[in-house]
């Protein structure tokens, strides 16, 4: 569990500065007639849609401790925002932010680190996501900016060992296809053409491998295991 190294976390700071500068000039020259209007208009959403998407599609990534995820190949978000609450940024800022993000990130930054694929989820699901991230990045239970000193500790969501439930809100759904489950993603492997055994899901699940992240820690043995049986019973059926 590492965290990003403090000049990176600069970085993505000062990185966010030029896209809030860029979108303040996009408003200003009155872009919105071009149709394009991500970043722009401001997106209305579902958020109980979204905090699902965000979950399915998001949380292998990034930490949220709303969602419960607790991915760290991407920042997390509580941190990315929390300054932004302190400083009372208005929430329609960080929606348009996080909109921005979901439609243009950084997919291969060039020190080498891993990036953020674009347009994981478009349209309606994206502004979904985007309105819920901003109603709860940064804040804690009772809608006050999180002390960054020591935010809360995010629970796993799906706490249980339904091995179904488990591969959408752990993430995987959002690199791998596996028709069972409804997944589409594709980072990685079909796993509907591989058919992975049993023990090489629950190496792979365990350890991470390449562009695989590890789950040890993320969730128990015990769901380990049963995403595993999940992804072995079910490939290719
Ligand atoms: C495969 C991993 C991955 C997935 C999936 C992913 N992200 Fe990211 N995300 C990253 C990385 C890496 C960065 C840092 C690079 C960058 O800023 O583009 C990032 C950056 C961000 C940032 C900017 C944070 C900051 O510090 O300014 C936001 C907001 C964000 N992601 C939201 C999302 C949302 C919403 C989703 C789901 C629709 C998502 N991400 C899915 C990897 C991911
Ligand atoms: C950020 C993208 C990403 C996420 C999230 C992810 N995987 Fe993977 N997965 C990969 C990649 C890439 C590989 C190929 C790794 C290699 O062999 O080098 C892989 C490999 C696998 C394999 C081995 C497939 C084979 O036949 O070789 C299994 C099984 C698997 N993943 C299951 C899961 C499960 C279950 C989850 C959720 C708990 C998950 N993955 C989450 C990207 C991901």
């Amino acid at each position: 569990m590492e965290h990003p190294a403090p000049s990176t976390r600069a970085s993505r700071r000062s990185w966010r500065a030029i896209t809030l500068v860029a979108l303040g000039l996009v408003a200003a020259l009155g872009l919105a007639a071009c149709g394009d209007t991500v970043g722009y208009t401001q997106a209305t959403g579902d958020r109980i849609r979204g905090k699902e998407l965000f979950q399915q599609h998001c949380g292998s990534c990034h930490t949220l401790r709303d969602a419960g995820t607790t991915g760290t190949i991407g920042p997390d978000l509580d941190y990315a925002f929390v300054q932004s609450r302190i400083d009372g940024l208005g929430e329609d800022t960080i929606l348009q932010v996080v909109r921005g993000q979901i439609a243009y990130p950084v997919t291969a930054p060039s020190t080498g680190a891993p990036g953020m694929p674009a347009d994981i989820v478009v349209g309606q699901a994206a502004d979904d996501v985007a309105v819920y991230v901003a109603s709860v990045a940064g804040l804690d239970a009772s809608g006050q900016p999180m002390n960054p000193a020591s935010p809360p500790t995010p629970t796993p969501p799906g706490g249980g060992t339904d091995g179904g439930a488990l591969f959408a809100s752990a993430g995987c759904a959002a690199c791998h296809v596996l028709a069972a489950a409804g997944a589409t993603g594709t980072v990685g492997p079909n796993l509907d053409e591989t058919q992975p055994s049993k023990e090489l899901a629950l190496d792979r699940i365990t350890n991470g491998r390449g562009g695989m992240p590890a789950f040890e820690g993320q969730l128990s043995d015990a769901q380990i295991e049963a995403v595993a049986t999940f992804v072995a019973e079910n490939a290719g059926t």
